[in-house]
């Protein structure tokens, strides 16, 4: 459980660090806004994961969010782990941390246009992000995402709004300029994931074979910078401009990566962001 301590220290300084209003996806505008008192983030220690089935299942939870090349093998199609999008294990509040989703779910979402459960949402990271395929929503391995989830939610009453919920959307203010992108991707990204963007020991791929579908949330552009903006270069969170931000991840996201043949279902009743790439 090192580990797990370690990371919530450190979260624990990020969410001092980066006390800024949230805003919101679009997605996320569904039927269970409440106004409610803001909440605070205040994920369990460790110490309250029970000594029980269920803890095992917790325990489980977050070796599959970490490692997930390891402990979800047959249904990962990429280099990815959950834990490098959904920084330090989902506890990131700058990442689209897990922290208070299981009180977020059920949830009405115009991609599929249907109340998706969180294994459902789960299911989607695996099809896309991961670019695999679905876990059976019964098996011990959802059982066991779903548990660590809903532990990081103890607290957080249903229905909420999660003030660090998704990632904190940015604005660009001029067209983008991919060429400016891929200079600064050489300066300032390709040292670990790549001059080919295709990863070193240091970093993921960000694009080719191995990395997101171009179905996922991190292939539209707007969804790319934002998670740039706070968290890369990794460790160097805010340092780049709202535009450089934008320009990068828009030289990224016009890289080769694997298709989605089930994208031509998405959206069906519309609500299609402008910058989805299909
Ligand atoms: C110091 C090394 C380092 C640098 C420099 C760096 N990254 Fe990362 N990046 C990482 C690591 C490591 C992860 C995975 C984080 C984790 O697992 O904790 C990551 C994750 C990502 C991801 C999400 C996962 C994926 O591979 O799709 C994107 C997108 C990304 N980085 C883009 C960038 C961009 C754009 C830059 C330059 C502005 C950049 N990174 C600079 C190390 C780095
Ligand atoms: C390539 C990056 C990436 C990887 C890898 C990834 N995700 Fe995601 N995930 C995202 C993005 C981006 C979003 C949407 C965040 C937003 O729209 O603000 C998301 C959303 C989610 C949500 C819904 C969040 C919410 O606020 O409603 C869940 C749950 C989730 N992912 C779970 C997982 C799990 C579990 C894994 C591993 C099996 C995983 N994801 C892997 C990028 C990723």
């Amino acid at each position: 459980m090192w580990l797990l301590s370690m990371v919530l220290g450190m979260t624990m300084l990020v969410s001092c660090a980066g006390e800024t209003a949230r805003v919101q996806t679009e997605e996320f505008h569904g039927a269970d806004r409440t106004d409610r008192a803001v909440i605070e983030f205040a994920p369990p220690s460790p110490e309250t994961i029970p000594g029980s089935r269920l803890g095992e299942q917790i325990r489980l939870g977050y070796e599959i969010v970490v490692n997930t090349q390891e402990y979800g093998r047959p249904y990962v199609g990429n280099r990815l782990n959950c834990t490098n999008c959904h920084l330090d294990g989902g506890l990131n509040p700058n990442a689209a941390s897990f922290v208070g989703l299981a009180s977020v779910y059920p949830l009405y979402r115009s991609r599929n246009a249907k109340v998706n459960t969180l294994a459902d949402r789960i299911n989607e990271c695996f099809e896309r992000s991961l670019n695999g395929r679905a876990l059976p929503p019964d098996s011990s391995k959802m059982q066991a995402i779903v548990a660590y989830i809903t532990w990081l939610s103890e607290g957080v009453p249903q229905g909420a709004t999660i003030p660090w919920r998704g990632l904190q959307h940015i604005d660009s203010r001029r067209p983008l300029d991919p060429a400016n992108g891929k200079k600064i991707f050489a300066n300032k990204c390709a040292f670990c994931h790549g001059s080919d963007g295709l990863g070193t020991m240091s970093g993921p791929p960000v694009w080719g074979p191995k990395s997101y579908n171009i179905a996922a949330g991190m292939a539209r552009v707007s969804v790319a910078a934002a998670f740039i903006k706070s968290n890369m270069p990794r460790g160097w969170g805010w340092t780049l401009s709202d535009d450089d931000a934008y320009d990068v991840a828009a030289f990224i996201n016009a890289q080769p990566r694997p298709d989605f043949p089930g994208k031509t279902n998405d959206w069906p009743k519309g609500g299609k962001p402008a910058d989805s790439p299909y």
